[in-house]
């Protein structure tokens, strides 16, 4: 019996590159995300020999958090990435509260659901690998990108919070801070980045920052911060005023003028 990786947001980005390195590990993965697009990476990864299992799921509802749960409740759940998560652009004051609801029900209310269903059968076992993909937008207060920040630093808290808690359990979580990355999170419509000057700068890999997340994990650390601007960020944020650091932020953050979305 192969042993099984449980990915969330597998569709794309870091989440499809974990997927991957599972896979090519040797586990048999079961995947999740919002839109049909998640079939096209679960054909992708069964062509590098996996098997693959897709659960198409809304998991910034009770109701996705729980289909996926039915998939995987009972098994023996080897690995379990909680990556799945949206940001959202504009002034706090421009956002639309549906899109401000469903970021907090997705990247905190259905993670920490499903955090707390993973981890008591992980702890009842006394083995497990989680990663949590946090952000170094939880370091640093995020103007023009204010809930996503707000959502990140409550992750990458509870993240260390948690570890501390299993420390002497066999279950390890490890928390992935990264910068900005290269992916479709900038550029999906419904995430209002396209006019921040932050999406047309340089980026860093998506496979370098997903593999430094997956190694972390696998060794057992703790957290992980990829890259040297953003590890530079991170020690920053400990040293600088938040007035400082929220004024960096809004420099890639605020729309350009004239941006339309
Ligand atoms: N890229 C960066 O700069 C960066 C930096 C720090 C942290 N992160 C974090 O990294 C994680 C992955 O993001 P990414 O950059 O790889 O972006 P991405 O390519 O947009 O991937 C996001 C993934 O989450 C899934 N997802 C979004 N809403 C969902 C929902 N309601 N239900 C189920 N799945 C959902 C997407 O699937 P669908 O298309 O099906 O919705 C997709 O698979 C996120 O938690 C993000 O906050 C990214």
């Amino acid at each position: 019996m192969k042993k099984l990786a449980v990915v969330t947001g597998a569709s794309s980005g870091i989440g499809y590159e974990l997927a991957r390195f599972a896979v090519e590990d040797g586990y048999a993965l079961v995947i999740c995300a919002d839109e049909v697009e998640i079939e096209r990476a679960a054909e992708k990864l069964g062509r590098l020999g996996g098997t693959v299992e897709v659960v198409q799921a809304d998991l910034a509802t009770p109701e996705g958090v729980d289909s996926l749960w039915q998939a995987i409740e009972g098994r023996d759940i080897d690995l379990f990435f909680a990556n799945a998560g949206r940001a959202l652009g504009q002034a706090f004051h421009d956002q639309e509260w549906r899109d401000i609801d469903r970021l907090i029900a997705l990247n905190i209310g259905q993670t920490t659901t499903l955090l707390h269903r993973v981890g008591r059968q992980m702890h009842k076992r006394g083995s497990g690998r989680i990663l949590v993909t946090g952000s170094i937008g939880g370091f640093v207060p995020g103007p023009f990108d204010a809930v996503y920040d707000a959502s990140k630093a409550y992750l990458d808290s509870l993240s260390y919070a948690l570890q501390d808690e299993w420390r002497d359990s066999g279950v390890t979580l490890t928390c992935l801070m990264p910068g900005p990355t290269e992916t479709r999170i900038f550029t999906r419509e419904g995430n209002h980045l396209q006019d921040a000057p932050i999406t047309e700068k340089p980026k860093d890999d998506v496979t370098t920052v997903a593999r430094a997340g997956y190694d972390a994990m696998m060794a057992g650390e703790r957290g992980v911060v990829p890259g040297f601007t953003s590890k530079v960020m991170a020690l920053l944020s400990g040293v600088v005023p938040q007035s400082v650091l929220a004024q960096i932020h809004r420099m890639g953050a605020e729309p350009k003028k004239g941006g339309g979305s």
